[in-house]
């Protein structure tokens, strides 16, 4: 049972005072019976609620697919720079957030929910759950470095050691003019910066770096950066 401002400010139909109005207003009913009561206690699994006479259903968790470009932040609330969550058009739900963080200039795969169980299960290091990211880097990357990767790599700085896990690398291109290498890499932790420094151990610099996908949740190549669609059931139940 929720109280019937909260059910419509979760469903986006205003902030809690805006609904409260409205309510107020005698806009809204619920089973047919017109409710005053901003307090009103609603059974969002059961009772039918109306706004304005438009039925809002009341969905507790929402899931979407985003694909983040470059140049916003893995934030809910950044006091300066644009986040994730204002990409997600008419969003006024306040408890969205990202699961996960991708650097400002990284794009690809993120998903934005705001069901806590599920995404602590995906970041979880317990859970292994693998990542795996698109990156074209400077220098050429070799099996060597394949070798390494797969045994863990100190990414530690100052005297301070930091071995990753073994992390799968498929190398997909090498250009000897440019030097840019294009790689695939499959990891499950998400140290900060890591697939930048792990390149950065080997003497190579991530120039570019998009995530493709996380446990089953594979990127939609439809979505060009900045996109999102909401999770399809099959996704959802998969995850
Ligand atoms: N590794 C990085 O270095 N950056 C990211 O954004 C994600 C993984």
């Amino acid at each position: 049972m929720i109280r019937l401002d909260k059910y419509l400010a979760d469903m986006g139909e205003g902030t809690r005072q805006e609904v409260k109005k409205y309510i107020r207003q005698g806009r809204t009913a619920v089973d047919g019976k017109v409710i005053k009561k901003p307090e009103y206690k609603v059974d969002e699994t059961k009772q039918r609620v109306m706004l304005d006479e438009r039925e809002v259903c009341y969905q507790q968790f929402e899931y979407y697919m985003l694909n983040k470009p470059a140049g916003v932040v893995s934030a809910t609330e950044d006091p300066r720079e644009k986040t994730v969550i204002e990409l997600i058009a008419g969003h006024k739900r306040k408890d969205l957030f990202p699961a996960g963080r991708l650097d400002k200039d990284t794009e690809g795969l993120l998903l934005v929910t705001n069901d806590g169980a599920l995404a602590h299960r995906l970041l979880s290091p317990r859970h292994h759950v693998d990542k795996c990211y698109y990156a074209r880097v400077r220098g050429i990357v070799t099996e060597e470095d394949t070798k390494k990767f797969l045994e863990g790599v100190d990414i530690g700085t100052k005297g301070h050691e930091e071995q990753t896990a073994p992390g799968r690398l498929v190398i997909l291109k090498t250009d000897e003019m440019t030097e840019i290498s294009e790689i695939l890499l499959t990891i499950h932790e998400g140290k900060y910066h890591q697939v930048k420094r792990m390149f950065e151990a080997v003497g190579k610099k991530v120039e570019y770096l998009r995530r493709e996908s996380m446990g089953s949740l594979v990127l939609d190549k439809d979505l060009s950066p900045g996109q999102y669609r909401k999770l399809t059931e099959k996704e959802l139940e998969s995850l």
